[in-house]
């Protein structure tokens, strides 16, 4: 995917000196409801769930913002769209997210990109991983297995990177989720090495 992207991207170092840092591409966090815990068959197991997923209370709401079309796509249609239920008990903020949204619909859940991990499912604790994470270098790759090409106009891949990059992203490095969905996390109450799945810290109490 890089070979395909490389023209858009030289043009966007081109760009990228004017950009300015206050254009963040980070996702929001928000408590976990425990609505969402009749979807799942693990209602019980919510009881003694642990505590919601949030410790930055100031951070701002993704479920306030006016995306009620993209929430309404949401009712599950697909059985993928109805297996990320078991994910939305801990991960809500995730409901209306716009990458996770657009392939439920397609019926490619949050299964089939990180793995049905029902151990990091049942871990109360929350220090067992998903069965698949993307260090920034693989996300292409995972990507083109199913997105061969890129037929969009340069204006327009440009325009793209100015609104939504990460601030600290360097043009040569673009990851395809820079560009695309909302789906990096604001705050982080788990850190695992994304390569190895080692538990690198963690400030959720029992
Ligand atoms: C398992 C296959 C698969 C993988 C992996 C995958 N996609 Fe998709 N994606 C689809 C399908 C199927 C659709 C819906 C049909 C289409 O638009 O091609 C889609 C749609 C999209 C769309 C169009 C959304 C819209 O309606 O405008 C974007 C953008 C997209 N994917 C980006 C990504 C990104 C970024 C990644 C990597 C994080 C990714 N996809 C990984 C299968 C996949
Ligand atoms: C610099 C920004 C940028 C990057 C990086 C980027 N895209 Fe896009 N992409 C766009 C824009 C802009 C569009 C057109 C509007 C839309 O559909 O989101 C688009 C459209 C798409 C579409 C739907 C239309 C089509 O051509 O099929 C898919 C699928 C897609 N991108 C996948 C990817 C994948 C996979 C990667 C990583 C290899 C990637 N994109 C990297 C900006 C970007
Ligand atoms: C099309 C593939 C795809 C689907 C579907 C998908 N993810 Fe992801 N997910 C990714 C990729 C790629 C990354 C790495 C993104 C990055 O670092 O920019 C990621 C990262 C994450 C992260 C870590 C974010 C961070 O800041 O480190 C979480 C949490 C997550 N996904 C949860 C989910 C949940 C929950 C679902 C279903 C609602 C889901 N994902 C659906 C591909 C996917
Ligand atoms: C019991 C609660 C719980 C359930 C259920 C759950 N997760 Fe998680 N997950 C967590 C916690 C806690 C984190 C750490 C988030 C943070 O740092 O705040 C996490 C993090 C992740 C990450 C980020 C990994 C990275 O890159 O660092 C992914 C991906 C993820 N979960 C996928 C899933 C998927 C897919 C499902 C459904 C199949 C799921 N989770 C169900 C609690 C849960």
């Amino acid at each position: 995917m890089k070979r395909i992207l490389l023209p858009s991207l030289v043009a966007l170092a081109l760009v990228a000196c004017t950009l300015s840092s206050s254009c963040s591409t980070t996702g929001e966090h928000e408590p976990a409801s425990s609505e969402d815990a009749d979807a799942v068959d693990r209602a019980s197991a919510q009881s003694s769930a642990p505590p919601p997923l949030v410790v930055d209370t100031d951070a701002p709401l993704l479920l306030d913002e006016p995306v009620e079309a993209e929430a309404a796509s949401m009712t599950p249609t697909t059985e993928a769209a109805a297996e990320n239920a078991a994910c939305f008990v801990c991960h809500a903020n995730y409901k209306s997210e716009p990458l996770a949204v657009w392939h439920a619909a397609a019926n490619v859940g949050c299964s089939s990109c990180h793995g049905k991990s029902f151990a990091h499912r049942n871990d109360e604790n929350n220090t067992t991983p998903p069965e698949t994470m993307y260090p920034r270098g693989k996300i292409d790759a995972a990507c083109g297995k199913c997105h061969l090409g890129h037929d969009v106009p340069a204006k327009d891949v440009i325009a793209r990177w100015r609104q939504q990059y990460g601030g600290a992203t360097a043009p040569e490095t673009a990851a395809c989720t820079d560009c695309h969905g909302k789906h990096r996390l604001k705050v982080r109450t788990v850190q695992w090495d994304k390569e190895t799945g080692k538990l690198l810290g963690s400030n959720r109490g029992p």
